[in-house]
């Protein structure tokens, strides 16, 4: 009888604290021992000789098969987002259920999970609450999150999706009293609307405008409004896509007083630039997204708020709108729009390891560890999934990434392997790239090739855990989620 069936030897391990020259042996699903020369009879022999033998990535920020209010809906389909998750060394996704005006949340979970389960890749949800009416406050909140969604997101811009403050509080309070963990897209909703109806009358409406319709200040503002009124009733948060220095100031003056909040930047805060919103003709509504894409000095900054714990997550806020099709993705309304009409959002599953990788560990940003914690052990710790995700350990999941540093690859949009057409990183040079990817101990991934089987996946209910407890700090102590709902 063999003692596994894989053993991966020879490779470096690398953990977000350890490195370790040592085999892996996988049994069925899981890792069974980490050591030196581990038997190998009647196991597949993998030989990771030169290789990184890393946790898989997990990418806590992608948008997939997600409907939208006005009837459309994120391209990419699961079984397209999976393939394009193991091309780029993720095992592992949190995607989002999201609710809209007057829906109550069981049928809504209950969609996703029926689109997510034709997928290969692991999954979770955030829920989206758009419309925290009471019996969503009150009952639906609750079950969902005992139901193993243990993560609300709430957007503060977006017509027909954002809440207002007062809702913004109602939702931290039931977060707080279920369990849950709050992430928030911080952008100031009004102050975006007046610099996009003065843009409009001053007839500037080029993709470009779309980055001066919410400038840093935008942000700033409602990150600092984010983080205060999760510090008002006590509840713990994380500010999604953080663009920039400034946002990421707001968060290091909060963590420096204790309070409960991380920060998740993207690839494209860290290699997209405002002025890629400015190539000719359509050209720039590839790189529309929200926060906007800043200027290199920020990119930079970003990587300093990063070395210093601020921005502890890399997502790749994936969102799947294709380029070239007439009537649908970036093209939906047209292309003779004002950037209003064009749909926010890039697509980055499969290039966001390696771009961490290589702008990060490669060009001698972060060290290796980092890049590990940034891009697969701190989302499983902030979202609850760790030791089983996020680790190379006895009895975690057998999800690897083997990684050859050295490998040098121009991105095009044909090695994403996701449906979207376009990439907005095509032709970026990156050192590092994954060779081959394991997930819950099948290889799924080997030079580029994908094989998994759709209906893989496996939904990743995430019970109760320490990390996101509050901390029973109020002003004046008083504590209003116990009386407010
Ligand atoms: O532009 C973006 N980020 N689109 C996706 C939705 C969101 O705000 O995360
Ligand atoms: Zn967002
Ligand atoms: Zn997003």
């Amino acid at each position: 009888m063999s003692d596994f069936d894989r053993v991966i030897r020879g490779g470096l391990i690398v953990t977000g604290n350890d490195l370790v020259r040592a085999d892996v042996g996988i049994r069925g699903e899981t890792i069974a021992a980490i050591g030196l020369d581990l038997p190998t009879t009647g196991a597949a022999i993998t030989d990771a000789g030169g290789l990184l033998v890393m946790p898989g990535g997990i990418d806590t920020h992608c948008h997939i098969e997600q409907l939208e209010p006005d009837g459309s809906s994120y391209e990419d389909s699961f079984a397209h987002a999976s393939a394009a998750c193991f091309a780029g060394g993720t095992t592992s996704i949190i995607t989002f259920a999201a609710q809209f005006k007057g829906q109550r949340l069981g049928p809504v979970v209950a969609e996703y999970h029926r689109r997510a389960a034709r997928g290969m890749v692991d999954y979770s949800f955030h829920q989206i609450i758009n419309d925290p009416f009471d019996a969503i406050i009150e009952q639906d909140i609750p079950e969902v999150v005992g139901a193993g969604i243990r993560s609300l997101k709430v957007f503060l811009t977006y017509d027909d999706v954002r809440v207002d403050d007062r809702q913004y509080l109602r939702v931290l309070a039931a977060a707080r009293r279920s369990g849950a963990l709050v992430a928030v897209h911080a952008e100031n909703y009004d102050a975006i609307a007046w610099m996009t109806e003065a843009l409009l009358k001053a007839g500037m409406t080029a993709p470009k405008y779309h980055a001066w319709g919410r400038p840093t200040v935008i942000e700033r503002e409602a990150t600092h409004r984010a983080i205060a009124l999760a510090e008002l009733i006590d509840q713990p948060i994380q500010i999604f896509h953080v663009s920039g220095p400034e946002p990421a100031a707001e968060i290091a003056r909060a963590q420096a007083r204790g309070v409960k909040v991380w920060g998740e930047t993207c690839p494209q805060y860290l290699v997209l630039e405002a002025a890629d919103m400015d190539r000719p003709g359509f050209e720039g509504a590839k790189f529309i997204c929200s926060p906007a894409p800043r200027t290199k000095a920020e990119s930079e900054g970003l990587w300093e708020a990063i070395r210093a714990g601020t921005i502890d997550i890399v997502s790749s806020d994936h969102s799947g709108h294709s380029f070239g099709k007439e009537g649908v993705g970036k093209r939906r309304n047209g292309t003779d729009v004002p950037f209003t009409r064009i749909p926010n959002g890039v697509p980055g599953l499969a290039a966001r390891l390696p771009i961490v990788f290589s702008e990060g560990v490669s060009k001698g940003r972060i060290d290796v560890q980092s890049f590990v914690r940034l891009t697969s052990t701190n989302p499983a710790k902030l979202f609850g999934l760790y030791p089983r995700k996020g680790t190379v350990a006895p009895g975690a999941d057998a999800d690897l990434v083997l990684w050859d540093p050295a490998k040098r690859v121009t991105i095009t949009n044909g090695l994403m392997q996701h449906a979207i057409d376009y990439t907005p990183y095509e032709g970026l040079e990156v050192v590092g790239w994954p060779v081959m990817t394991i997930a819950r101990g099948r290889l799924v991934m080997r030079d580029d090739v994908v094989t998994a089987e759709p209906g893989s996946a496996r939904f990743l209910a995430r019970g109760p855990y320490d990390m996101i407890k509050p901390r029973g700090v109020f002003p004046n102590g008083f504590d209003t989620s116990r009386v407010m709902t």
